[in-house]
C-alpha cells in the first residue's frame, strides 16, 4: 500500500504528523510518499500543486491530507478540487456521530448519520466567467454523477437502516429535480427506501432533530454547508473526518481547514485528523485496527487528555501521543 501524505499548510502541518504517528503504531506495511503541495509552495513557486505533484500522487493508492489556505489569487484553483477531479474521488462521506463524553452545544446526544456528497460536480464543476459586472458558475448535475452517488449511499444504507434522505432544492432548480429523480430510481431499484428534505428545511432540522437521520445523499455545495452545520452539532470541526472515495483512489482528511488563527501553537486538535486514518484503515479493510483506533480515541477522551477546543489544555502532540499508546498497548 502507498499513502501519498499531504500535511499542506497551517494546522495541517501540526495534525498530519501526529495523525501518522498513531498510525506508525500499528506496525502496517504501508509506504509513506511525503508530499510538499499547498499555500507555502505557491508562495515559494507561484504553483501550489504541479502536475508532477499529480503523477507521484495518481502512484499512490490514498492521499493523507491535511489543510490548504487559500491563496489570495483570484485565478488560484483549488488544489482539492483538482484532487477530486482528477483522482475521480467522487464520494465525500463524512460520519457524524458524538463521542462518549465529548461537550455537544445542544441536548442531542444520541445521533449517528452520514453525510454522502457528491464531490466532482455541482457548483464546483469550475466551469466559470468572472466578467466586469457579473459572474457566472455552471452548475452540472449529470446522470452519471447523480447514479454512481445514489448507488454509493445506497451501498452504504444497506449495512445500516437501509434508507436514505435525498437533500435537494428541487422546488427552484430544474438540475435538483434531475438529481432527485435519479437517486430515488436509485433507491427503488436497490430495496431501500427514502424521503426528501429541502436543504434549507433539512439545515433547520439537523440541528433539531439529528437522531431523524441516517443517511443523507446530496450535491457538492449542499453536502459542504450542511457537513459544517453537522460539525458544529457533533462538538467542532475539530472532531470530524471525511474520506474521499473513488474506484481506484481515496483521500482521507479532516473536515477542517489550515486555521491560521491557531497554528504554530501545538493546539490543534488531531482528532479529525486521527479519525480520518481510521477511515483509511476501514477503507483498506483493517476493520479490527480501525476498532481499536477508535476505542483509543474515546479513553483518551474520557480521561480528559484533551485539546484546548475540547475545554483542555493538551497539546496536539500530547493528545496524539496518548493516542499512540493505547493503540500500542492493545493486547
Ligand atoms: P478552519 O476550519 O480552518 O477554521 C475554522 C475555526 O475552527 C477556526 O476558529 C479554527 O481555529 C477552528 N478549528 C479548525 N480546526 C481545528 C482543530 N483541528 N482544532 C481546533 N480548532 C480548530 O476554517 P477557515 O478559518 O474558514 O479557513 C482557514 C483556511 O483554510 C482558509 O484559507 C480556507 O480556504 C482553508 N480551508 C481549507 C480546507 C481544506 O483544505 N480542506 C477546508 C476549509 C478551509
Ligand atoms: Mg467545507
Amino acid at each position: 500500500m502507498k499513502l501519498a501524505v499531504v500535511p499542506g499548510d497551517g494546522i495541517g502541518k501540526e495534525v498530519i504528523p501526529v495523525a501518522l504517528a498513531v498510525l506508525d503504531a500499528f506496525g502496517l506495511d504501508i509506504e509513506k510518499v511525503p508530499l510538499e503541495i499547498g499555500y507555502g509552495k505557491w508562495e515559494r513557486t507561484g504553483s501550489a500543486l504541479t502536475d508532477e505533484d499529480m503523477s507521484v500522487i495518481k502512484e499512490c493508492d490514498c492521499v493523507l491530507f491535511g489543510a490548504i489556505t487559500t491563496p489570495p489569487d483570484p485565478n488560484y484553483k483549488s488544489v482539492l478540487m483538482r484532487l477530486r477531479k482528477e483522482l475521480d474521488l467522487y464520494a465525500n462521506i463524512r460520519p457524524f456521530a458524538p463521542l462518549a463524553n465529548v461537550k455537544l452545544p445542544c441536548n442531542k446526544k444520541v445521533f449517528d448519520f452520514v453525510i454522502v456528497r457528491e464531490n466532482t460536480e455541482g457548483m464546483y464543476s469550475g466551469i466559470e466567467e468572472l466578467h466586469e459586472n457579473v459572474a457566472y458558475t455552471t452548475r452540472v448535475i449529470s446522470r452519471k454523477g447523480s447514479e454512481r452517488i445514489a448507488e454509493n449511499a445506497c451501498s452504504i444504507a444497506k449495512k445500516r437502516k437501509k434508507h436514505i434522505t435525498v437533500v435537494h432544492k428541487a422546488n427552484v432548480l430544474k438540475s435538483d429535480s434531475f438529481f432527485r429523480d435519479i437517486c430515488t430510481g436509485v433507491a427503488r431499484r436497490n430495496g431501500i427506501s427514502y424521503n426528501e428534505m429541502l436543504v434549507d428545511a433539512m439545515a433547520y432540522d439537523l440541528v433539531l432533530r439529528p437522531e431523524k437521520y441516517d443517511v443523507l445523499v446530496t450535491t457538492n455545495l449542499f453536502g459542504d454547508i450542511l457537513s459544517d452545520v453537522a460539525a458544529a452539532i457533533s462538538g467542532g470541526l475539530g472532531l470530524c473526518p471525511s474520506a474521499n472515495i473513488g474506484n481506484r483512489h481515496a483521500l482521507f482528511e479532516p473536515i477542517h481547514g489550515s486555521a491560521p488563527d491557531i497554528a504554530g501553537r501545538g493546539i490543534a486538535n488531531p482528532i479529525a485528523s486521527i479519525l480520518s486514518v481510521r477511515m483509511m484503515l476501514q477503507w483498506m479493510g483493517l476493520e479490527t485496527e480501525a476498532q481499536v483506533l477508535g476505542n483509543a480515541v474515546d479513553s483518551v477522551i474520557q480521561k480528559g487528555i484533551v485539546s484546548p477546543d475540547m475545554g483542555g489544555s493538551y497539546s496536539t502532540i500530547e493528545v496524539g501521543n496518548a493516542i499512540a499508546a493505547k493503540v500500542i498497548n492493545v493486547p
